[in-house]
């Protein structure tokens, strides 16, 4: 075993290895290592840290994903406001601006950086001796949302500055744009369809989204990058322009945009600007427009700021991707949560290299507002968006003949009823619509409802896909042959399905409730209607009022269970089920009060006897509560195999930490 002093030194050089490798592969784009012989210095990195944990730093690069999700982000002052930018749209105000300057300054000619405008998420930065200490959004601009536990997570961000040409500042506080690149958003969409959820509507809400989830855990899986441009607080450092404070973030280790250019005067910003309106197809990434900035801080500060914007920079925006075309028809499309979406069908026109002949309307209100009509010629848009949208209805070129669009009352996939919930129509045939089969098949199966082990979303794809299951009922007919048809099935995995089909018809009544996916009723809700109403017969012939009686149960959960009892042909499917044996008999939760009643628990690591689904439920059903986050009000902090950071956090607070045989004791089941 390696002695203590030589394991600090090794991870103190590692460290700087693999700071170092970052710099290259980030900031430079220039790696000089494998991926494969990253990892190992990574690794070897991690293994040294765990054996001596007390070298942990929070700054240390296997610190990126170590925060326990948050309940909610705080709210942090930024350093400095963070402005927004007035808009140009055109040459002639781009000369204006140009014309503006100079007078202001008095200069016959004035330089700018042009710089792509990125279309993502602007964030703050600050790093405080180097460290990075704190991230937040734009928010309001003056305050912002705290996510520098998400921020950790994104490789490009470094945890600690490079010294660089220029030092360490004390104080540093920067500016930059979050994004997430083209080829990522569209597999993230991907899965996401996979999983059964709704994809994303373009790259930049899906980086918002992303960066805004409280489990960082979840934003280190979504793959985000960051490009800096800005210097908005530098202690103890004159800098001249703004092309030197790009110099400085690059030399810090702050990846800017390779594509920045510092122009002479406003004719090179023209000519930029159309170069990258050219090369903006070819990029990995959206932009929407460029931005100009006067390179002269000094001239910056003369200039000055009127009202939320400075004067000494603008947004040059592309013009929009947009054409005229003709409606054909507007259709109705059923989503995977039963959401109708109105989509017109376009005579297919060519919008900047891509032949667009549908266009999203969103939902009924948005058609009502625009007036779009069958046969109107619209103006579409494609955007940062996967799917192009209808903008704008050419009014003036209406005959009369124009043909007023109505929602249709029944599902067109399914014939099932439809129900308004605010600006959105819902299919209310959950477990018989094909269009929902596949996501309700998959969150029936899932843990927290009838728990079938082995029917993940690829293998409810192939079940679905191939014909074996129209139904969630037809999984009960399932057979061992069937299965061994499909690919990747040998016998003793069909055997193990077709066992976990079996055993989920024992399941209890409220996992069952939950199983339905009826909208609004989580695992809570379903145990909070078992224990209200004991039979599935009582449940399914609630009226509204008895609902509501419940408490917990308001005005829209009632309606949504209402909405969807009512619909024969989820009746017709829930009575299939019972005749084919799955039971959803009330099992009264045991309390046995006193063992752990009013007990906190937390579990971190991987446990052998239970998995952490399980174990909680044990705690439940004892009286206790499991919870996700560390706190002084935990009172058991259970620790399995390779536990993460609550576990250090745990001893940091003097919890009381134990194994799982220790649990296990606690429990009664030693
Ligand atoms: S400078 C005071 N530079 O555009 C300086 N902004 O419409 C303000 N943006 O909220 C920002 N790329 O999110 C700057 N190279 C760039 C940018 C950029 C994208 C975004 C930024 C800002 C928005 C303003």
């Amino acid at each position: 075993m390696i002695s203590k002093e030589e394991a600090k030194k090794r991870i103190e050089e590692l460290r700087k290895l693999i700071r170092h490798h970052d710099y290259l592969y980030y900031v430079l784009n220039k790696p000089e290592i494998s991926d494969a012989e990253y990892d190992k210095l990574m690794r070897e990195l991690q293994q040294l840290e765990e054996m001596y944990p007390e070298f942990i730093t929070p700054d240390s690069p296997t610190q990126r994903v170590g925060a326990p999700p948050a309940e909610e982000f705080k709210t942090v002052a930024h350093l400095k406001p963070m402005l927004s930018l007035d808009n140009a749209f055109n040459e002639e105000e781009m000369r204006r601006f140009d014309e503006r300057i100079k007078r202001e300054l008095g200069k016959e000619e004035v330089a700018y950086v042009a710089e792509p405008k990125l279309d993502g998420l602007s964030v703050e930065l600050v790093y405080e001796n180097g460290v990075f200490t704190r991230g937040s959004t734009r928010g309001d601009g003056y305050n912002g949302e705290d996510v520098t536990e998400n921020l950790k997570t994104i490789r490009a961000v470094p945890l600690r500055l490079r010294e660089g040409k220029y030092g360490i500042p004390r104080l540093l506080a920067v500016r930059g744009e979050v994004i997430m690149h083209i080829h990522d958003f569209e597999e993230l969409n991907k899965k996401l369809i996979e999983r059964g959820e709704e994809p994303l509507a373009n790259p930049r809400n899906a980086a918002a989204g992303s960066l805004r989830r409280l489990d960082p855990k979840e934003t280190a899986e979504r793959p985000l990058d960051i490009f800096f441009y800005e210097i908005m607080v530098v202690e103890g450092l004159k800098i001249n322009t703004q092309w030197e404070a790009l110099e400085h973030l690059r030399e810090w280790g702050l990846k800017t945009n390779p594509l920045v250019k510092r122009c002479k005067n406003i004719d090179e910003v023209i000519e930029y600007y159309n170069e990258m309106k050219e090369k903006r197809e070819q990029l990995s990434y959206e932009i929407d427009g460029i931005v100009v900035k006067v390179d002269n801080l000094e001239d910056q500060e003369k200039l000055g700021i009127k009202a939320r914007s400075p004067r000494w920079a603008i947004a040059y925006k592309f013009p929009p991707r947009e054409k005229i075309t003709q409606v054909m028809d507007i259709i109705v499309q059923v989503g995977r949560t039963g959401t109708l979406t109105p989509v017109a069908l376009l005579k297919p026109v060519d919008v900047s290299g891509v032949t667009v002949s549908r266009a999203t309307l969103h939902n009924f209100d948005y058609i009502r507002e625009k007036d779009v009509r069958i046969g109107d010629w619209v103006k579409v848009i494609r955007a940062g968006d996967v799917i192009p949208e209808v903008v704008e209805v050419i009014k003036e070129k209406r005959t009369g003949k124009e043909k007023i669009f109505q929602m249709p009352d029944k599902c067109p996939v399914c014939g099932s009823h439809v129900v308004r919930e605010g600006a959105y129509y819902r299919c209310t045939g959950g477990l018989s619509c094909p269009a929902q089969l596949k996501r309700s098949i998959a969150h029936y199966a899932s843990k927290g409802a009838m728990d079938i082990e082995g029917l993940g979303p690829k293998i409810v794809d192939l079940l679905v896909d191939k014909g074996l299951v129209k139904r969630i009922s037809d999984l009960y007919k399932l057979t061992i042959p069937d299965l061994l048809r499909l690919p990747g099935f040998a016998l003793k995995s069909a055997k193990n399905l077709i066992e976990s089909i079996e055993k989920s018809k024992e399941r209890s009544l409220d996992r069952f409730i939950y199983a339905l996916g009826i909208p609004n009723v989580g695992e809570h809700m379903a145990k909070v209607l078992a224990e209200r109403f004991k039979t599935l017969d009582n449940l399914m012939n609630a009226r509204e009022i008895e609902l509501l009686a419940v408490p917990e149960v308001g005005p829209e959960t009632a309606r949504s269970i209402v909405d969807f009892f009512r619909e024969p042909k989820n009746r017709e499917e829930i009575q299939r089920l019972k005749e084919l044996g799955v039971k959803a008999t009330f099992e009264k939760m045991e309390k046995k009060e006193g063992i752990l009643k009013g007990k906190v628990f937390v579990f971190t690591g991987a446990l052998k006897s239970f998995t952490r689904e399980e174990a909680k439920r044990i705690v439940e059903e004892l009286g206790g509560r499991a919870v996700s986050n560390v706190s002084r009000n935990v009172d058991y902090v259970v620790v399995g195999e390779n536990p993460g950071s609550k576990y250090e956090r745990a001893k940091q607070l003097g919890l009381k930490i134990i194994n799982e045989e220790e649990f296990k004791k606690l429990i009664g089941r030693a």
